[in-house]
């Protein structure tokens, strides 16, 4: 009988059979996870220009690094330049031999020198690495058995256990200041209920707000039912609390192990924070680990808490910023969706940030430069669910699910376009028309940009075909454009203070980068690798809804012509963002503000090129 070895040797990738080679070939957990994650990560930083890959033949690529060692690979150019590497082809070659690369952290030390790395740095993106290594084992466990179709089928809140995560940033489940038993008992992919703490924190303390549609006490019993209501107010009288003068706060069990009892114990000493205990439901991680899904009542609003944990390039803490404008802001994005036609009729929805709490830190807000984790330790976001928001025969699936792959790398989209009956290029038409447009239409005319990767985008589908989209997360991943929008006039003012503006040309990228180069890299390059739809067909569809719909905005709004312009999609060259790189240059000490990301030299935009193409064969 052959060992797994010899299985793996008849089926190392050559020249001629760039196919990727069935998972469940690959000998073990351990070495499928490192070598997935040393792939993601030459062809990131390849990506991003930290590395150099040299062509070796048709299909396979070298890296050569200052320390010696040579990583080998075989890889599909994307029509981005990526290199969409096959994990299972990479070799790690040096003067003692060729060997299947299966040590994500060995790759990281060889390539140091060559990513300018100060041993600080990839010392803590070792730390990352095993803490990744750790999330992916347990996926791969998880996913066991699972195909796509069935994973496609799974609700929601249980499929966002299963998710891989960031499909860009390279140690995408790093959460630094966790260990395994965190990782066991909060990991998304543990899958494991978390049941908040309660406090009741003194309401003039508190920054706060709510929508006028939501009271403190209906807030409350989204989390409780009969009997813990009763458990809690017998609780709160027992300790002389009224929700007159208190708050109710939930916390994340460990948030307030970790940090509430001890950096807010002078609050907590003058009792102006009482601690309730544990009460109500219990929720479900989502896949950004701080927002969880009720578990009972998958309806109920999701509660949004502070992690102060580092995970793909920043603490997860819930700034104050944005507490006081939430609701309004939230109510404000849905009336848009409402009542502007090019939204309303693609059913463009919101996932409304119904009320928010802040409690702001006593001595760390008088220190201007103390670094930002610390002023973002305690709060709460209320949100409704994307549950609540489906029609009989619809449910939710959030974006980032398509991307997902099984044990044979079959996608979660391959197996809805499959299911829907409806042909890949109509099933992705209708895509871009809910997803794509909407968000174009929210910058153009509003001058309203949101960060849209496939994390903060919920489909809403039915029969598998996308019928529309639900927009969440606006506390800090919406922003304004610079400049004179007034069809943006009826923002409240308290977002207007808040949200950060930018220039036109930066805040496309929150659509460019955030969706095109983010989410839809992925998915053009998965398509074509897996049904055989060309991406130069995926992005030329692309490019006929977006004309579609500018000649018919243009129609309803001529001034829509310049904005065009100003928020141009068929440039030639964009700009590269680099989210790695960022990391790896500023190293994790702790700073004041978020880190924001460098460039590279402009990408060649796959968007100019197919209409290039249909210039040069006279097709327009
Ligand atoms: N496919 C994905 N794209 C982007 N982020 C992802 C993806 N999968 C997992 N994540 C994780 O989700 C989080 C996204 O960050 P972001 O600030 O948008 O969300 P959040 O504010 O934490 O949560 P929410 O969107 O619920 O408000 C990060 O922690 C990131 O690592
Ligand atoms: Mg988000």
């Amino acid at each position: 009988m052959r060992s797994s070895r010899a299985w793996l040797e008849v089926t190392t990738v050559t020249e001629a059979d760039t196919k990727l080679v069935p998972a469940r070939l690959v000998e073990n957990d351990w070495d499928r996870a490192n070598s997935a994650l040393t792939a993601k990560s030459l062809g990131e930083l390849c990506y991003e220009q930290a590395l150099l890959a040299k062509r070796q033949r048709r299909g396979r690529y070298c890296v050569v690094l200052s320390s010696g060692v040579r990583y080998e690979f075989s890889a599909r150019v994307s029509i981005w330049g990526w290199l969409d590497i096959d994990y299972n082809s990479v070799e790690r070659v040096t003067v003692g031999g060729r060997r299947r690369a299966v040590d994500a952290a060995q790759f990281f030390i060889d390539a140091g020198e060559d990513l300018e790395l100060r041993p600080a740095t990839l010392g803590n993106l070792l730390h990352e690495t095993a803490n990744t290594l750790a999330a992916d084992m347990a996926l791969l466990a998880a996913r066991r058995g699972l195909d796509a179709d069935t994973l496609a089928q799974l609700p929601d809140e249980q499929l966002q256990c299963l998710l891989d995560g960031h499909p860009k940033a390279i140690v995408n489940k790093g959460r630094i200041g966790w260990g395994a038993w965190e990782y066991a008992r909060y990991g998304t992919e543990s899958g494991a209920a978390v049941r908040p703490v309660w406090l009741a924190v003194k309401a003039r303390l508190a920054v706060h707000s709510r929508s006028g549609d939501w009271n403190w006490q209906e807030l409350l019993a989204q989390s409780l039912d009969d009997g813990e209501s009763e458990r809690l107010t017998a609780t709160c009288l027992s300790l002389g609390i009224s929700w007159g003068e208190y708050l109710p706060l939930p916390v994340h069990p460990w948030q307030w192990h970790r940090y509430v009892r001890h950096q807010y114990a002078a609050m907590i000493a003058r009792g102006d924070i009482r601690l309730l205990g544990e009460f109500g439901d219990e929720y479900l991680p989502q896949v950004s680990l701080r927002t969880l899904s009720n578990l009972q009542r998958p309806s109920a609003l999701h509660l949004k808490l502070p992690l102060t944990v580092l995970n793909t390039s920043c603490y997860r803490g819930i700034p104050g910023r944005y507490m006081e404008c939430g609701p309004a802001l939230s109510e404000w994005v849905q009336g848009l969706c409402e009542h502007d036609p090019q939204m309303a009729s693609r059913g463009t929805g919101v996932m409304r940030e119904v009320a928010g709490i802040h409690l702001p830190h006593p001595h760390h807000e008088q220190v201007m430069g103390t670094p930002y984790r610390y002023r973002e330790l305690l709060g709460v976001t209320w949100r409704e669910s994307a549950r609540a928001k489906c029609a009989a025969g619809e449910r939710s699936l959030l974006m980032a699910s398509l991307l997902q792959c099984d044990e044979d790398g079959r996608s979660v989209v391959a197996a809805l376009i499959d299911s829907s009956g409806l042909e890949a290029r109509q099933w992705l038409q209708q895509l871009f028309e809910k997803v794509v447009i909407p968000l174009y239409h929210l910058l153009c005319r509003y001058g309203v940009g949101l960060v849209a990767h496939a994390q903060n985008l919920t489909l809403i589908v039915n029969d598998a075909v996308v019928k529309r989209v639900l927009l969440k997360d606006f506390q800090g991943d919406l922003r304004l454009a610079e400049g004179n929008f007034p069809e943006r006039d009826s923002l409240p003012d308290s977002a207007g203070r808040a949200l950060a503006r930018l220039p036109a040309t930066h805040l496309l990228h929150d659509l460019y980068t955030g969706h095109f180069v983010t989410v839809l890299r992925y998915l053009s390059a998965q398509l074509e690798q897996e049904i055989a739809l060309p991406e130069r067909d995926f992005y030329r569809l692309l490019a006929g809804v977006l004309r579609n719909y500018q000649e018919e905005a243009r129609r309803q709004w001529p001034g829509m012509r310049e904005r065009f312009s100003h928020f141009d999609l068929f440039r030639p060259d964009m700009e590269r963002v680099c989210i790695n790189r960022v990391r790896l240059q500023q190293g994790y000490d702790d700073t004041h503000e978020r880190p924001v990301p460098v460039l590279g030299t402009p990408l060649q935009n796959p968007l100019w090129l197919v209409e290039q193409e249909n210039v040069d064969h006279g097709l327009q």
